[in-house]
């Protein structure tokens, strides 16, 4: 803690000078989430939080699609991604280019992209969504012919949900995946509950239909908080990354997180020290720049997510 503290304090008064805020997902360091972070939250709640500020500096501890997004929402605002290693398996996996040729080879489908996508590939689609509205926005999309990029699990489970549901939707989708949720086994849930009976099951909806079908709860990373900051239940197992497990094991020491977790490399790169050195000064490429074409189609379909989800 004396370590890090002149690091906090650091960037505390920069934040003053600069007029800045710092936004930090829910899987970032705890040092990051505690220490300096105004907001905390999912990838919804923190695009949410980038729309409504009226700072003129938005650093934004993530991944690079979550960064842009601020940025697309912010086009006047310097927008500042301290994470050296910012990329996402999801939204790596595809390009501007696969979305073209989609396009044309699907030209009747409504095309939902992940908010896990580059600025140019949101660019390209008509609706964005996040894990916690993705249900709700497929179902009320006006058009029974849907193409969902890039997660192929959860592709399959808004499928399962829909045949649940008896929503008649043909889903189309791209081969993408998150590397840490997709390892998840069903027979993980099995094992867990046979040796703790009545844990609570909260999976993250990257994950495998096997295992969302096995859930107490399914949900975003901030619903899955909630979920347990509600719950009346003593033991829980957390199916995602394990900066959830540690937040709240630290808020409830009293109750039980069993099973395993997995580290997001990505997300874990954002140390104090990196969201010290962009605010001070930020390389060229940490500070998001986006073409007035990209930012503009991309702003639509960033905007249809608002729209159909609130
Ligand atoms: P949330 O929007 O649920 O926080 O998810 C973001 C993410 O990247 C999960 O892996
Ligand atoms: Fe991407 Fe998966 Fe990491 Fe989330 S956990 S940022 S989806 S690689």
């Amino acid at each position: 803690c004396e370590r890090i503290w002149p690091t906090i304090e650091r960037i505390r008064n920069l934040k003053q000078e600069k007029n800045a805020i710092i936004l930090a997902h829910n899987y970032v360091e705890p040092e990051v989430l505690y220490g300096v972070a105004d907001h905390t939250g999912d990838s919804y709640g923190l695009a949410k939080k980038a729309k409504a500020s009226d700072a003129d500096v938005i650093v934004f501890a993530a991944v690079r699609f979550m960064v842009e997004t601020a940025k697309i929402l912010n086009p006047e605002k310097i927008v500042l991604d301290p994470n050296p290693n910012g990329g996402c398996s999801l939204a790596d996996g595809i390009m501007a280019a696969d979305v073209r040729r989609l396009r044309k080879q699907y030209p009747d489908h409504t095309f939902v992209c992940y908010i896990n996508t580059t600025a140019e590939v949101k660019a390209l689609c008509d609706v964005c969504v996040t894990s916690s509205n993705v249900y709700h926005i497929i179902e009320a999309i006006d058009n029974d012919h849907i193409y969902f990029l890039p997660d192929k699990l959860m592709a399959q489970n808004v499928i399962d949900h829909c045949r649940r549901h008896g929503i008649d939707k043909t889903i189309d989708y791209w081969d993408g995946t998150c590397y840490v949720h997709e390892e998840y086994q069903p027979e993980a849930v099995d094992f867990v509950r046979n040796a703790n009976p009545g844990v609570d099951v909260l999976v993250h909806p990257e994950c495998a239909p096997g295992v969302v079908q096995k859930a107490d709860f399914v949900g975003s990373t901030t619903n899955m908080l909630d979920h347990v900051r509600a719950s009346d239940a003593d033991t829980f197992f957390l199916l995602t990354e394990c900066g959830l497990t540690g937040i709240l094991q630290s808020e409830f020491p009293q109750k039980k997180f069993v099973g395993s977790c997995t580290m997001c490399r990505y997300m874990k790169s954002n140390s104090l020290a990196d969201v010290l050195r962009v605010l001070e000064n930020p390389e060229p490429h940490q500070i998001i720049e986006l073409s007035a074409e990209v930012r503009d189609n991309a702003l639509h379909c960033v905007d249809a997510m608002f729209e159909y989800a609130e």
